[in-house]
């Protein structure tokens, strides 16, 4: 089984948010599989949860993991609507997104929210990706350094050592989320370093070196090679660009 964590080979996470029936999830999954068979490159695929099972199905027998695009904290209970870590990781999901900003800005997912869910993936066995960015007031502010080391801080502080290793972050600054603004190559490297330092501190620089730093925000074919130069860009997590099969199988092709 690969291990997306090692920093190995780039990392492609597509996450399709609130798109595709369990169909159409399926056929695109299929196609994935197929196009990327071969490739030296980690591929996740995160589907709305009822695509879970047939997206498993697709991926199963590959290397393509399936990815689970937010949890609840509480393993079960009175929680209308919500989704377990330990229900995702029974529909064979292995990776987690946590902290999404959608999930900030649209469902109120606070740092303490973000920490508990951490939390919920690990204890399910998973690894969490946990997502961190600035949104452009806090970039124009001159606080983007200071923001995303904060949101680091609040997820990964009081985890301990063997956990601490099962995670990865996505930096997505917010203001190029959807919005066709790329954060340039340098921007990108830029941020990532000061997570990795970030990271250093809080977890001690052998854990920091081996941490996976994925970049999110208007990934496209025509510049995922560039953004991925970065000594500190260790993949990337794909929204728009990962609804069909032939964008996304351009940007696992010219990560390769
Ligand atoms: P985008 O989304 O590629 O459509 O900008 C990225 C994300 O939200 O993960």
């Amino acid at each position: 089984m690969p291990d997306p964590t090692t920093r190995d080979r780039p990392v492609i996470l597509g996450n399709w948010k609130m798109h595709k029936t369990p169909a159409e999830a399926e056929a695109l999954a299929g196609a994935v599989v197929a196009g990327t068979a071969g490739l030296a490159v980690d591929v996740g695929l995160a589907p709305a949860y009822p695509a879970l099972l047939s997206v498993g199905a697709a991926v199963r027998g590959s290397r393509v993991r399936l990815v689970g695009q937010d949890a609840h904290f509480e393993p079960q209970g009175a929680f209308t609507g919500a989704v377990s870590a330990r229900m995702l990781a029974a529909c064979g999901c292995s990776l987690v997104l946590v902290g999404h900003s959608e999930r900030r800005l649209h469902f109120g997912d606070t740092d303490a929210v973000v920490r508990r869910k951490l939390d919920a993936v690990l204890a399910a066995g998973m690894a969490p990706v946990l997502c961190v960015g600035e949104t452009l007031v806090q970039r124009e502010a001159g606080a983007a350094d200071s923001v995303v080391r904060e949101q680091l801080e609040a997820g990964l502080a009081a985890l301990d050592a063997e956990d601490r290793e099962r995670v990865l972050v996505a930096y997505e600054p917010v203001w190029a989320i959807g919005t066709g603004r790329t954060a340039t190559a340098e921007t990108a490297e830029a941020m990532h370093r000061v997570l990795r330092r970030a990271a250093a501190v809080i977890a001690g620089e052998a854990t920091a070196a081996r941490l996976s730093i994925l970049y999110g925000g208007s990934v496209k074919g025509d510049n995922v090679a560039e953004i991925l130069a970065g000594a500190n860009v260790d993949g990337v997590l794909v929204g728009g660009a990962s609804l069909e099969s032939g964008s996304f199988l351009d940007i696992c092709r010219n990560a390769a």
